[in-house]
């Protein structure tokens, strides 16, 4: 029937259910994050009466684009204004899409987002390792050079190996000489099979017009690379490898809060911003919610029939409530991720403008971990880039940190990467998400243990209480964990709602 065109095809990611007669139920929904408001907007398309409590004074929780004007204040933090130019922004939270997260694209295609490419892996881009020795150590070598000199040193061992009988494969004698020439075309290795440098790696002198043929640079000993600390974790290739991370990345055309501001639209006079939850009760059946509604200062009361709870963990710890056991240690226990961000604005594109770097990141052992170069606006006058996104341990020292502290510490460990630091510079953004009121976390980082003991019983409903957000989810730190966990609500209680 699609196909003769008698009946609409569905976008991929749609959801096909009926609407109920049964539906005419109130649904309270605590957080106007991707998880609250995509719970509205569903169970809304079905015929549910739904409402959402949003202590923040603008929707979108953790997907958060900070421009010139915006205002946070961390806990126990100084308040800070955002200083960027026009059309220059920070994605503070959520800031890459992977190309197979069908639900965050099916929802930026249904509500008319554009994509751009985000550039996260860039062989452009530096690393910098500090370290008390090694030949490369404390300068900024170009990731193509570790890559290429890597591999064709490496591959160069595993041919050798093969020549001396060494390499335990059960190969025939045929399938070894594919597998050399793999090595060999891999590693480019040269008709000695040797690795002796290799264009990948860049030039020294480039190739240009005329009698200038180009001077590839000597390979970089495998020695003075691991010696001066570039095969540590820090400097890992997870941008080209692993799957959440490897090409191709999308972003949202002029920042990542076009979802949730397109949700936060549609929904409307149904999200009450400014509420601040204090208490969950169960009044069995339904729900009774106290809260804080900071524009008149007063306590009010809400009740539903079900809940839908996207309250970060941390957050939810806080609030007075008949919950569960379970679920009051899951809130209490499972481990939320330390992360912070800075965003400096430049007079200058310098990155692009001298080290022909466009987008992409460069990595470093210092505690700013990595440098995000802007996958947008190009060859512009200025521009933002984040000069620190970290975590753990080196996310809490920068946390702890003043505004001003940070923004030197970013600038000092920055600037042995990019010595234009100290010209181009304008102003700064920092955030520590541990440190920002109504998330305390980045996010949700089950150990093994956790998440075997404590997940589970966020994957049931308490009663008439439902869990959602990207800590139900096994995409734990990404949009789509947030939308795959709303759905999956929306059909358990439409489930449910419809077989009684
Ligand atoms: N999604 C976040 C990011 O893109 C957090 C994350 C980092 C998730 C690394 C997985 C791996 O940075």
């Amino acid at each position: 029937m699609v196909g003769l065109g008698l009946l609409p095809a569905a976008p991929a990611g749609a959801f096909n259910l009926a609407r109920s007669e049964k539906a005419n139920k109130k649904v309270l929904i605590l957080g106007a994050g991707l998880a609250g408001m995509n719970t509205a907007y569903e169970l809304g398309k079905i015929g549910y009466d739904c409402t959402i409590l949003e202590a923040r004074n603008r929707a979108g929780g953790r997907i958060w684009t900070v421009r010139g004007g915006t205002t946070e204040t961390e806990i126990g933090g100084e308040t800070q204004t955002c200083r960027f130019d026009e059309g220059l922004y920070l994605n503070a939270g959520a800031a890459r899409i992977p190309h197979h997260h069908q639900l965050t694209i099916h929802y930026c295609r249904e509500l008319k987002i554009p994509l751009e490419i985000f550039g996260n892996f860039n062989e452009a881009g530096f690393y910098y390792s500090d370290s008390p020795k090694g030949a490369l150590a404390n300068q900024r070598v170009r990731a193509r050079e570790i890559h290429a000199d890597m591999r064709g040193q490496l591959y160069e061992l595993l041919v050798k190996a093969n020549d001396q009988k060494a390499l335990d494969l059960p190969l025939t004698a045929e399938d070894a000489d594919k597998l050399m020439t793999w090595l060999r075309e891999e590693g480019d290795l040269n008709p000695g099979k040797h690795y002796a440098g290799s264009e990948r790696r860049g030039y020294a002198v480039r190739p240009a017009g005329g009698t200038q043929a180009g001077e590839i640079g000597p390979a970089h000993a495998l020695k003075d690379i691991v010696e001066s600390g570039l095969t540590h974790p820090a400097f890992a290739n997870i941008g080209e490898y692993t799957y959440h991370q490897q090409p191709v990345m999308l972003q949202m055309v002029g920042g990542n809060d076009y979802l949730p501001r397109a949700f936060a639209k549609i929904l409307g006079d149904k999200i009450s911003y400014g509420c601040e939850v204090k208490e969950l009760r169960k009044t069995q059946p339904g729900v009774r919610v106290v809260y804080l509604d900071k524009k008149t200062g007063q306590t009010k009361e809400v009740s539903a029939d079900f809940c839908v709870c996207t309250l970060p963990l941390p957050i939810l710890k806080t609030v007075e409530s008949d919950l569960s056991g379970n679920v009051k240690r899951a809130a209490d226990f499972v481990p939320y991720m330390e992360t912070s961000k800075i965003g400096l604005q430049f007079k200058r594109r310098f990155w692009e403008e001298d080290d022909h770097i466009f987008g992409g990141i460069s990595k470093t052992n210092q505690d700013i971990t990595q440098i995000f170069y802007p996958s947008y606006g190009f060859l512009g006058q200025k521009g933002v880039l984040k000069g620190m996104y970290n975590f753990h341990d080196r996310a809490n020292r920068m946390g702890a940190l003043s505004l001003a502290e940070r923004e030197k510490a970013a600038l000092e460990q920055g600037g042995k990467i990019h010595p234009q630091y100290k010209t181009e510079f304008e102003n700064s953004f920092s955030l520590a998400w541990q440190k920002i009121p109504y998330s305390k976390g980045g996010w949700a980082e089950y150990s093994k243990s956790a998440r075997e003991r404590m997940y589970p019983a966020l994957l049931e409903p308490d009663d008439d209480i439902y869990f959602a957000g990207e800590h139900v989810s096994h995409l734990t730190a990404w949009m789509a964990g947030a939308l795959e966990s709303s759905r999956r609500v929306v059909e358990m209680l439409h489930k449910r709602v419809s077989a009684n």
